[in-house]
């Protein structure tokens, strides 16, 4: 499949989605999907890490706010409309009940049918009691249009760090709260839904699609930073027995892909804001297991709020999805799989002299 969403900027884009549902005709990006294979292929929205932010009584970081509503409204927009939408966790910044309601009714407005991935600033005030309450178990699996899709809980730790190293809830979460923290604990998906995960896949056939959401990349990119799953190769050997897994995550702010044998990887954006490549740090260097980048992200203007933050859809023809990043105030990008080298390529991968050099973080 082609695409022709990047030769049209999104705000045209968005107006032509607006006339064509005036005048009855479809937004050309989508019409593709329509003369292709009707019974498999077909879309869905993914939004993520909207980081909601309580400030006090009514009062939340209207920045994050204005992210995710902008990504619900475009969302909403999109003609014909997604079959479903996925958020990738991190609806709230410190897991309280107010930030989760407040997220949550945000999404309320969607029109689609909503899942939801289990972020770690969800988790660790109740460890995810007041969101299962809302939006239900914390691991799950589903099919659609021939696809297995299976949605993980990758941000779980070690009993040790999560019931016996901290006074309070809320010390526990501000913990976890920090990028860069030493006092953070490697993510795992954990043995007890590794089996779960391993019965779930025996029922499904080797040549189905699978394709998994979890929030923490299930794969070790940096763990400094905490973009790792620590049993990444656990759950990949789970998924390897198939034909064309991929994951998709989110946690990372910034657009990876990846391929690890047989499996594809993919990240999505957040609404609320851009994490810089780990590569943009010194420290980073070392240890990064990153294979490829696309645009680093090395914050040209940090107080820009909306620099490459956004959200996206995904085209699930066959096997491998197509992610289309709608960036807030950045050149949309595609990246698909390419069957000529073997993994996910940006459509317009851009030329390293044409990148801003990577600046002094402090
Ligand atoms: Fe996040
Ligand atoms: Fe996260």
């Amino acid at each position: 499949m082609t695409d022709r969403m990047s030769s049209v900027d999104r705000r045209s884009f968005l107006k032509t989605a607006g006339a064509a549902a005036a005048a009855t005709t479809l937004p050309i990006s989508l019409v593709e999907l329509a003369f292709a294979d009707p019974a498999q292929n077909f879309t869905f929205a993914y939004i993520s890490d909207a980081h909601i932010q309580h400030i006090a009584g009514t009062r939340f970081v209207r920045n994050w706010d204005r992210g995710l509503i902008r990504a619900v409204a475009e969302t909403n927009l999109l003609t014909p409309a997604p079959d479903f939408v996925m958020f990738g966790g991190d609806l709230a910044q410190l897991g309280t009940k107010a930030e989760l309601d407040h997220g949550a009714e945000m999404l309320s407005k969607l029109n689609a049918k909503l899942y939801c991935v289990m972020g770690e600033h969800d988790y660790y005030l109740d460890l995810g009691e007041y969101w299962s309450k809302l939006f239900g178990p914390q691991h799950y699996s589903f099919d659609h249009k021939g696809v297995h899709f299976v949605v993980l809980n990758s941000i779980l730790t070690t009993d040790d760090w999560t019931y016996k190293r901290w006074p309070t809830a809320e010390q526990r979460m501000l913990e976890m709260a920090g990028l860069d923290n030493p006092n953070g604990s490697p993510f795992m998906v954990g043995e007890k839904q590794r089996a779960w995960l391993a019965g779930d896949l025996a029922k499904v056939g080797k040549d189905t699609p699978v394709v998994v959401f979890s929030h923490s990349p299930i794969q070790k990119i940096y763990k400094g930073w905490n973009f790792w799953t620590d049993d990444a190769e656990q759950v990949q050997a789970l998924l390897k027995p198939f034909k064309t897994p991929t994951v998709v995550y989110g946690h990372v702010h910034q657009i990876q892909y990846n391929q690890i044998d047989n499996i594809t990887f993919h990240s999505v954006m957040a609404t609320a804001w851009p994490w810089p490549y780990p590569e943009s740090y010194a420290q980073a260097k070392a240890e990064l297991n990153f294979p490829k980048m696309t645009v680093p992200m090395n914050r040209a203007d940090p107080f820009f709020e909306r620099d490459a933050t956004g959200w996206q859809t995904m085209d699930v023809a066959g096997g491998r999805p197509t992610l289309k990043y709608n960036l807030y105030n950045n050149t949309n990008r595609v990246v698909g799989f390419d069957p000529r080298i073997g993994m996910p390529a940006d459509s317009a991968y851009q030329d390293p002299a044409k990148r801003i050099p990577p600046q002094t973080h402090y």
